[in-house]
């Protein structure tokens, strides 16, 4: 068996053998790896108590496996490639060797600060191959590394920040986004205000923007990586130790840090990654997510170079200079890979054909999207248009909490069909239950996923708060791994992916909580209560939409939504902005109080013909008042 399928019969024959003998399938997945010290025990779980461990007692380094194993190999053969924000400015481009030697030196940074093995680093940066490196640097160490994606708030990340008990930021002083400057290092000063444990601020300049250095705990990446060589061996790790702490949003509280550990990230995410896109030795991979995410650390950083590839970190967006610059950096660097989100891809078809003329896009051979469901004509665009009807497209299903991608045609092997992610990869096991928890056997069945054995790169706690992990994952079906989403698997056994069916909003396929919003709404001194609930929207997937009742103390409601806009700008960042802010008088409620979310959904759907029985509400009249508001809403 080798780690690559080829053909579809191969891949029932893998699948089958790795539901029969999971632990002999990933034993020999692992084995393509370098180890310090093999394992004594390739799994122990037990989901009752969330818990699963991978390649016991085995010890190895991650970048030792995305690096140095490629040196004799590959050393020269790019490994990263950076395109810049401006168009006309030249990009980046680091073989293995010096990508190697590049996070060593920083590693060495790292260790002059103090910063020792389990150390929780805060990664707050802009698309910059230094981000890249820095990342890697924290693994080299054993460091574990926590990267707080660039858009989030001063609020946002102190809470990160001390959530996890980081005592270390590396920042840059600002980042090119389009036509905009930003100021990074201004929201990190904001931030550890609230976060006395922060000792030390490495900065990377980008921007030039005057700063101000405060003295003894922020200094330059320049001049640090100056007092630093470029030899650091690689710290033995064990299998189990963590490798990172994202963040990530649910359907209750603050947002928990999903920890994942090295050894079986890295042979899921390896495995998943060269078998999903069928990369080759030559490929030029470019996936469009921010590191700051998980698709950036599986599928940008870890995957491509675990797998000797050369992978594209783009620091712009795609509507700059003008809507052509995706098309534009695929013929520049002739991209056989292309991974993108479908909200991307539905903002892009807003501009018609023309951005696409003066481009060829022949280099291209598989196109990935992930994040969101793909909606059917946004495929076919993308097919059609982009692909020009010869690339697969892989529709990969997979979660931060999962690592890797569970649910996915292989590009080229798997036959695919418009929004379903088809089949789940070798040893993943999905099942459809419904609300009890019983199994929806057989095809053509709808219900809610769930996973019922363990896969390598499943989370392993939520930092600090087992319990929590236990509650939000392992608790809701006994037995198993429960993802929040709704799914159907049609006649032919295919899976489609509905959305979530919590309270969890998946806008431009990033991740919301419900509860988040509305705390962050709830900020404001002027509101009493809100309900926010998702809606659809053309091109984000998902809008947001927040009912709010308001003591408006002779404010307009323009002003007041102009101001809580502001107020969650301010707490969570732009991304968790409301689409729209309906102040009411009331909220539809039970008599015991608890908020009518599917009757505000389907308001907010502008879905008013149905809303069920109203009657037995609090105050049935709020009811009408709310819809006539909200058609007034959803016009504007
Ligand atoms: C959704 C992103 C449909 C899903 C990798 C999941 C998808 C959540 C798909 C995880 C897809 C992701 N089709 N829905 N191909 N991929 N999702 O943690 O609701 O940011 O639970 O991970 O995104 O979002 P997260």
């Amino acid at each position: 068996m080798s780690n690559r399928i080829r053909t579809f019969e191969e891949y029932k024959k893998e699948y089958q053998f790795s539901v029969e003998k999971p632990e002999e399938f990933w034993a020999e997945k692992a084995s393509h790896f370098t180890w310090k010290k093999k394992w004594d025990k390739v799994l122990d779980w037990n989901f009752e108590k969330g818990e699963s461990k991978w390649f016991i007692g085995g010890k190895l380094n991650i970048t030792e496996n995305c690096l140095d194993r490629h040196l004799a190999t590959r050393g020269n053969q790019v490994a990263a490639i950076w395109e810049p924000n401006e168009i006309n400015d030249k990009e980046i481009k680091l073989t293995y060797k010096e990508l190697h030697s590049k996070v060593c030196q920083f590693a060495n940074v790292l260790k002059s600060k103090g910063v020792k093995k389990g150390d929780r680093v805060c990664l707050y940066m802009p698309m910059v191959p230094e981000l890249m490196i820095a990342l890697l640097a924290c693994a080299r160490i054993g460091a574990v590394h926590s990267v707080v994606f660039a858009g989030f708030s001063a609020s946002a990340l102190a809470d990160r920040i001390n959530d996890s008990e980081m005592t270390i930021v590396v920042t840059s002083d600002g980042s090119y986004r389009g036509a905009k400057a930003i100021g990074v290092k201004k929201i990190v000063d904001e931030a550890i205000v609230n976060c006395p444990a922060v000792k030390n601020v490495i900065v990377l300049k980008r921007t030039g923007e005057e700063q101000k250095m405060v003295a003894g705990r922020d200094t330059w990446w320049h001049d640090e990586i100056a007092k630093v060589n470029d030899q650091c061996a690689a710290e033995e790790m064990d299998s189990e130790d963590p490798l990172f702490i994202l963040y990530t949003s649910g359907s209750t509280g603050k947002p928990k840090g999903v920890l994942h550990t090295i050894g079986g990230y890295m042979v899921y995410v390896d495995y998943s990654f060269r078998n999903v896109f069928q990369t080759e030795e030559n490929s030029i991979y470019w996936c469009t997510a921010d590191i700051g995410w998980i698709t950036g650390h599986s599928y940008l950083t870890y995957g491509p170079l675990l797998s000797g590839s050369t992978t594209i970190v783009f620091e712009g967006v795609p509507t700059y200079p003008d809507s052509g610059r995706f098309w534009q950096v695929i013929d520049k660097h002739k991209v056989t890979h292309f991974y993108t989100a479908p909200t991307a891809i539905r903002s892009l078809m807003g501009f018609g054909l023309d951005p696409l003329k003066p481009y060829k896009l022949d280099s291209l051979k598989v196109l990935g999207s992930v994040g969101e469901p793909i909606n059917e004509e946004a495929w076919h665009w993308y097919n059609d248009n982009i692909g020009k009807g010869k690339c697969p497209i892989v529709d990969t299903w997979w979660q931060t909490e999962t690592g890797g991608i569970l649910i996915s045609p292989l590009a080229g092997i798997t036959p695919t069909k418009p929004s379903y992610a088809t089949l789940p990869l070798p040893g993943v096991q999905p099942i459809l239950v419904d609300s009890e928890g019983n199994e929806l056997k057989g095809n053509g069945v709808e219900g809610n996923l769930c996973i019922k054995f363990p896969w390598p790169s499943i989370i392993r706690t939520t930092y600090g708060d087992h319990e929590r992990c236990i509650q939000t994952y392992f608790s809701t079906y006994k037995n198993m791994y429960f993802t929040g989403d709704g799914c159907k698997r049609d006649e032919e056994g295919y899976y489609r992916i509905l959305g979530r069916v919590d309270d969890v909003i998946n806008v431009s396929g990033h991740r919301m909580g419900t509860a988040e919003v509305e705390s962050a709404i709830n900020e404001h001194d002027f509101v009493i209560e809100s309900a926010v609930v998702g809606y659809p929207h053309d091109i984000k997937g998902q809008g947001i939409y927040a009912f709010v009742i308001c003591d408006k103390k002779g404010k307009t409601d323009e002003v007041l939504r102009t101001e809580i806009t502001a107020v969650v700008n301010k707490i969570i960042g732009p991304i968790a902005k409301p689409d729209k802010i309906q102040i009411v008088s009331g909220l539809p409620k039970t008599r015991s109080g608890k908020i009518m979310r599917r009757i505000l959904r389907k308001i907010a759907e502008g879905d008013v013909s149905n809303l069920g029985d109203t009657s037995t509400l609090l105050d049935p009249a709020v009811v009408d008042e709310i819809v006539n508001g909200a058609l007034v809403a959803l016009k504007s």
